[in-house]
């Protein structure tokens, strides 16, 4: 279980989480939503431990991450995959040692293994035979298919997602959907998705939160957020310039 409690970062005036409260139950599926901006990546990046916040404790299995020293932060790691926003692919290592990069350091699968692995994880996200490319060589879509192989290739406990279908066509961002489903069903992975895609969100998800002004200020089933009175959730997932959300632009037609 993934529990967030309480958390803050500011990075100099700026509050990003304010008091953020959080649980994940194992085998959930748990959608994040929330305007450009309003924290989602940085608590993505708390949880996976790749920033320590100012505040507040994030417990994985009932180990306290803000708390552990360097050391046993990779222990926590092995548990948790993560797919980032921009993919984050390391340019000089093609497309196989990418994947396999997790593979070697957390686990003690064989070379031929791994090899297999690596190509049932990309064929997983619908790719093949592009092992032997560089990054450069792929676009934006298959990049991000390829960092959400990366993310799953050592079957860890947890996968976090950020937007995981933004930069796809709608039926590879159907594809992903159904992974993540079948990943939790098949794997029993826990995941925690951030994403802007309303249409896969309420397919996957088993909870959405939503994260505005730096704190959760709504916790329900995809039912729930359809029928929710919460104005600042219905503007939101309603796409609606009129709203409690003030919305930056003098632009008008
Ligand atoms: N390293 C940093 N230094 C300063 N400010 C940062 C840093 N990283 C993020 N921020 C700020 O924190 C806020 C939240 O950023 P974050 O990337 O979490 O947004 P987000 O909800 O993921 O948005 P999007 O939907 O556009 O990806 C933004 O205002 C951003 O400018
Ligand atoms: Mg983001």
């Amino acid at each position: 279980m993934i529990q967030v409690k309480n958390l803050y970062k500011s990075f100099g005036q700026k509050k990003v989480l304010c008091g953020v409260d959080l649980e994940v139950k194992d085998g959930e599926t748990l959608v994040i939503i929330g305007g450009s901006g309003a924290g989602k990546s940085i608590l993505l990046k708390n949880i996976v431990g790749l920033m320590k916040p100012d505040k507040g404790n994030i417990l994985i299995d009932d180990v306290d991450i803000t708390k552990v020293d360097k050391s046993h932060i990779y222990e926590i790691q092995r548990k948790i995959g993560f797919l980032f926003q921009e993919a984050a692919l390391f340019d000089s290592l093609t497309i196989e040692e990418n994947i396999a990069f997790g593979i070697k350091n957390l686990t003690n699968l064989t070379k031929e293994e791994t090899k297999t692995r690596v190509s049932q994880c990309l064929n997983m996200v619908g790719l093949s035979d592009i092992e032997h490319l560089k990054p450069s060589a792929l676009s934006g879509g298959m990049k991000k298919r390829v960092g959400l192989a990366r993310a799953i290739a050592y079957k860890p406990k947890y996968v976090c997602y950020d937007e995981p279908t933004t930069g796809l066509d709608p039926i590879m961002s159907d594809v992903i959907g159904s992974l993540i489903t079948y990943l939790k069903k098949e794997l029993a992975i826990t995941s925690i998705v951030v994403t802007h895609d309303m249409q896969s969100a309420y397919k996957i998800a088993d909870r959405i939160v939503m994260l505005y002004e730096g704190k959760v200020i709504f916790d329900g089933t995809a039912n729930e957020v359809k029928q929710t009175k919460n104005t600042y959730v219905k503007q939101f997932v309603e796409g609606l310039r009129e709203g409690p959300i003030p919305v930056e632009t003098t632009f008008t037609m």
